[in-house]
């Protein structure tokens, strides 16, 4: 293990592609509460949208890019000289700006142009060396990286680089890739393109398979230094990359993974929250890192271990990521000692034989009810009080 941490940067596209799923469309001002909070929490690339798109996307691009503090700010083109020019005037202002522009290289993705390999590589060289001409900060990617021919790859890549591109982010367009190839691929692109070692790869991943997060810590290990991700995992399909889960995942296991990021962990709860209310996709209760229940115990083993040592069953603390406490939840799995602490902090210090009276009452209400409030433990001990 070493000491020293390499950087890894974090590209938070909550506001392009996480807002290309269906029905999370954001307005104006939310965006750029959001670009705000992304930005205060320690984001280095905000992909603020995508300019060409709509006047709607211009203007957040554009104010977005004005507002910012520290994060450089990013507008998506595709591969042709009026999205690129649209995305420079939206982000120009911006005290770090960054030109990201693609085009699907994969066999799938160059019949739709109706590009042959040679055709497409002509066009890359076009209009990167373009972007390259407004700007100084330049991504370019390959989408559907993961199913494009690996020599054609590995040419379009080195045509990028040498066109002025100053990151190149292998997306995972369609989350077909597995940890074990993601980091091979990356490792071999590191390898064999003359150039390489100029420029910084980045990983994105979707979550097609449910391996985004492991997808793109996969590509670090391979050498990637840039996690193109978004709050919650919003995204298309089933999302992208979630950025709760790779940032806390190295910070969580920094002796496996000693790689560090910019970001404020503990501002990540508000941020998640903010983006469920504004995109309207509720987090579900299980989602590591930021679900209701990640830090939220029920069964009586569980509820015992946590009351005598936090660690037995949480391998954070809930003060990492913005939650003031870990929350025991009483149901019927739970037990006389989580009874015991929960009614503690309720103001009951009860005796060993009023607390079994009331665990008895307890446990035959948990059989009915999902969960057990205070509002009823409450109610219990004042009929146990009643009752003499
Ligand atoms: O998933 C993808 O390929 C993308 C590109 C535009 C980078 O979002
Ligand atoms: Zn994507």
């Amino acid at each position: 293990m070493t000491d020293t941490k390499d950087r890894v940067l974090i590209f938070d596209t909550t506001l392009r592609d996480g807002e290309q799923s269906p029905g999370a469309t954001m307005s104006h001002a939310e965006k750029l509460e959001i670009a705000g909070l992304l930005d205060e929490m320690g984001v280095d690339i905000i992909e603020a949208g995508f300019p060409i798109a709509s006047e709607g996307d211009f203007q957040a691009v554009s104010e977005i890019g004005k507002n910012a503090k520290n994060a450089v700010i990013c507008g998506l083109a595709r591969a042709n000289l009026k999205d690129i020019d649209r995305c420079w005037e939206a982000v120009q202002h911006a005290k770090k700006p960054r030109i990201h522009t693609f085009i699907g290289t994969s066999p799938l993705h160059r019949a739709i142009p109706n590009l042959d390999q040679d055709q497409m590589a002509d066009l890359i060289h076009q209009t990167v060396t373009h972007a390259r001409n407004l700007c100084d900060n330049v991504q370019w990617s390959p989408m559907d990286a993961t199913r494009t021919e690996e020599d054609y790859l590995k040419r379009v890549v080195e045509i990028a680089i040498k066109a002025g591109a100053t990151t190149i982010n292998i997306p995972d367009t369609v989350g077909y890739t597995a940890p074990v190839e993601s980091a091979d691929l990356i490792r071999m692109l590191i390898r064999e393109v003359p150039g390489a070692d100029e420029i910084i790869f980045a990983t994105h991943c979707h979550n097609d398979l449910g391996m985004a997060t492991a997808n793109s810590l996969a590509a670090v290990e391979g050498g990637a230094r840039q996690i193109e991700c978004t709050i919650n995992g919003l995204g298309e399909r089933a999302g992208n990359t979630a950025l709760e889960e790779v940032v806390m995942a190295m910070k969580v296991r920094g002796d496996i993974m000693p790689f560090e990021t910019g970001i404020d962990t503990t501002k990540i709860m508000h941020i998640s929250r903010r983006v469920a209310a504004v995109s309207g996709f509720a987090v579900q209760f299980n989602k590591a890192i930021v679900g209701k229940n990640a830090f939220a115990h029920e069964s009586g083993i569980h509820q015992d271990g946590m009351l005598k040592n936090a660690e037995t069953f949480e391998i954070m603390r809930p003060e990492d990521v913005g939650l003031s406490e870990t929350s025991l939840v009483m149901g019927k799995h739970s037990g006389r000692a989580a009874l015991r602490s929960k009614l503690k902090d309720l103001g009951f210090d009860l005796a060993d034989n009023q607390l079994q009276d009331v665990f008895v009452r307890f446990k035959a209400l948990a059989d009915r009810k999902k969960e057990v409030y205070d509002e009823d433990l409450i109610a219990l001990v004042s009929e146990q009080t009643a009752d003499g």
